[in-house]
């Protein structure tokens, strides 16, 4: 409908209602006019949109996993943003950001993917051990060429992940390292002594095992991680996998490079050159693009933007279909190990803040709404979803104002997994809404012990949405709602304004007949209510 009359449209969109009909008083009455014309046309337009929400029709628990992180040695994310060392000015504990902790404790982190990315094919885990003093320096060769002192290793790492209570998720070396190498690190970190691995473990400050239990095999083989072909990395998977054992009870789930965004040859490449020797896990990566900076985003690139999720959404679909041809019992998983936005990164913000160094805008937040809702609606067939990255690179979740920089704000981002945290381990349930255009409106529900929760994501930014939501197989009772939302798509949180994005409290009318609510352009919101 909206490309048959694209010619109005185009400039009717740029325009209010009462603009609009002020010029089109020479032609005709302005109300007669104005009344012809879709209302979705206009700037203040608002559109009803009904809702039904299948409590009865369930798709599958909503692991925590599906929040994952991931932070690599790149930019300012480890150095100068989770870790500023003990000696550091800025408040710390025990060298980690006290504010970085603190707030990633409210938000609850499943899981931490670590060291890269790119930069794990070139890690080599033993320089990381050992007293700081004495690690060797490296050159950084994937980003750029800084020396890497080591100083943050797998100790501090392990640290990090109990600081914050997250489950650590160590990416193995495949592209520059060795079989021998990678079962070293799992020994080292998971045997519970008496092996020299194990006791130089103990020597360095943990005599109790680390029980990793996430192993990436290489990360993006098909290129940073080695430029290998699909039947390559299959053949260097099945040499690795036969060393990475179970030490201590722990036994290891390995997650092998899978493809990027929805590369179907390369995961029938490697299913068939498995030769059955699965991994626990392939891991794809897909990114969502933008062409502006940050901060200055046109209504046409940020639609390009988000509209991507729908074809992530369509990859998710299509690549479990894909593993279930070779793998019936889904006994191997589909990670989404990457994701999130990348914008036009600009080379003053990196030479001040970092490498990769990006603003979260509202946009942004729209963008994470987007995901987590499909990664709801997709729950049966997702193991692992990592955003990238948590602090500092990307599509983060805390922005520092430089390494050296006291301040810490949430980002929007961050505030959008506030909103999804209460989905964490319920059981998704299915939801109907009268489109599935890429850019209307996007939702999800979940449900546990009578409590039912429901996010809603509206990504227009020329339109408001009236929800009327029906429940069927249940009766909603008094709830309450929260609201990330501004009308300006390229609003942020700065580190004069750090609490502009927040989420508040929002109305909502619940009834016999259901929910009704209003959904603001460019708007997260979760509502939680008691069914019976
Ligand atoms: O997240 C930044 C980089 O993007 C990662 O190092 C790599 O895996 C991907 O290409």
């Amino acid at each position: 409908m909206r490309e048959k009359i694209k010619p109005i449209a185009k400039e009717a969109r740029n325009l209010t209602r009462r603009q609009f009909a002020a010029k089109s008083a020479k032609l005709a009455t302005a109300a007669s006019i104005a009344s012809l014309i879709p209302t979705w046309l206009f700037s203040d337009a608002t559109t009803a949109q009904r809702v039904t929400i299948r409590t009865d029709q369930e798709i599958g628990v909503i692991r925590p996993e599906l929040h994952g992180h991931f932070a690599e040695h790149l930019g300012s994310c480890v150095y100068g943003g989770l870790w500023v060392g003990k000696n550091s000015p800025i408040p710390n504990t025990n060298g980690y950001r006290k504010q970085a902790i603190e707030y990633l404790r409210d938000l609850g982190i499943p899981v931490l993917r670590w060291p890269g990315g790119c930069f794990a094919d070139d890690y080599h885990w033993r320089d990381g051990i050992g007293a700081p003093s004495q690690r060797p320096k490296r050159v950084n060769i994937h980003w750029g060429g800084y020396l890497e002192d080591n100083s943050f290793g797998t100790h501090e790492f392990i640290e990090l992940c109990k600081l914050i209570g997250a489950e650590p998720y160590l990416a193995g070396n495949m592209g520059s390292g060795s079989p021998e190498e990678m079962r070293d690190w799992i020994e080292y970190c998971n045997h519970p002594g008496g092996s020299t691995l194990s006791d130089a473990r103990a020597a360095n400050g943990s005599s109790d095992p680390f029980r990793v239990k996430y192993w990436g095999v290489g990360n993006e083989s098909w290129g940073c991680g080695g430029n290998m072909r699909p039947e390559e990395y299959a053949a260097e998977y099945r040499r690795f996998s036969t060393y990475l054992r179970t030490f201590g009870g722990t036994k290891p789930f390995l997650v092998a490079s899978g493809p990027n965004g929805n590369d179907s040859e390369w995961s029938r490449g490697l299913m068939t050159g498995f030769r059955r020797n699965n991994p626990d896990g392939l891991s794809m990566h897909y990114y969502s693009g933008g062409k502006d900076p940050a901060l200055n985003f046109s209504a046409a690139n940020m639609d390009d933007q988000l509209s991507s999720f729908a074809r992530i959404e369509q990859a998710v679909i299509q690549q479990r279909a894909l593993l279930d041809g070779y793998d019936g019992g889904r006994r191997v998983g589909l990670f989404l190990d990457e994701w999130g936005v990348w914008d036009h990164i600009l080379p003053e913000d990196e030479a001040r803040y970092g490498k990769l160094w990006q603003q979260s805008t509202m946009r942004s937040a729209v963008a994470a709404g987007l995901g987590l809702n499909l990664f709801n609606r997709q729950a049966d067939k997702l193991y692992m979803c990592n955003i990238a990255q948590i602090v500092n690179v990307l599509q983060s979740l805390l922005l520092t104002d430089s390494p050296q920089g006291e301040h810490c704000v949430r980002t929007t981002t961050y505030h959008a997994f506030m909103l999804f945290k209460a989905h964490r381990a319920k059981t998704s349930v299915r939801v109907e809404t009268q489109t599935s255009a890429p850019l209307d409106l996007s939702a999800s529900a979940s449900k546990s012990d009578g409590q039912l929760v429901v996010s809603f994501v509206n990504p227009r930014h020329d339109a408001d949405l009236q929800i009327d939501c029906r429940i069927q197989g249940g009766t909603a009772q008094a709830g309450t709602a929260q609201i990330l939302h501004d009308a300006d798509a390229n609003a942020y949180n700065s580190f004069d304004a750090p609490n502009r994005l927040t989420p508040q409290s929002h109305p909502i009318q619940v009834g016999s007949a259901g929910i009704q609510l209003n959904l603001p352009r460019l708007s997260i919101v979760t509502a939680t209510f008691r069914t019976v």
